[in-house]
């Protein structure tokens, strides 16, 4: 992947993020995912106000890609204001259709400034359930 690759990922995260249906929690997220044919899908939060129902950025993004007829996943940004990790419910769909990628987690200030560090799939989500044990 290149810089200007991981550039395009993470804006698509900052714009998707604009998006966020954060009505009742007001964080914001954004998400983007590569696939295999370079193609990216963006998601945001989508909230409700019957709260389990909230959906996270990065299923949309992932779903999206998915319903796109794209399962091969080779990146993700995902952008808050601080800079989170995907949550582990995340991170367990994201498994179900990569191993090892690298997931860009962008740090969106106040003054519109991002800062990118990256981190590994396989480190955030080691010794994962997949679907083997159930095939
Ligand atoms: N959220 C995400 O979109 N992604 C995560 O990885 C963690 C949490 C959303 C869900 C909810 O709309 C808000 O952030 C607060 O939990």
């Amino acid at each position: 992947m290149t810089a200007d690759q991981r550039d395009e990922l993470v804006a698509a995260a900052c714009q998707a993020r604009q998006n966020a249906y954060a009505k009742y929690s007001n964080y914001q997220v954004g998400a983007a995912v590569r696939t295999r044919s370079g193609a990216i899908f963006q998601g945001c939060n989508v909230e409700n106000g019957s709260y389990g129902l909230t959906v996270c950025a990065e299923r949309v993004a992932l779903w999206s890609a998915v319903a796109a007829g794209q399962q091969q996943i080779v990146s993700l940004a995902v952008a808050t204001a601080d800079g989170v990790t995907p949550c582990g419910a995340c991170r367990q769909v994201l498994a179900e259709f990569a191993t090892d990628i690298p997931i860009f987690v962008v740090t969106v200030s106040a003054d519109g400034t991002t800062g990118v560090r990256d981190i590994g799939l396989q480190e955030l989500l080691p010794e994962r359930f997949v679907a083997k044990h159930v095939q």
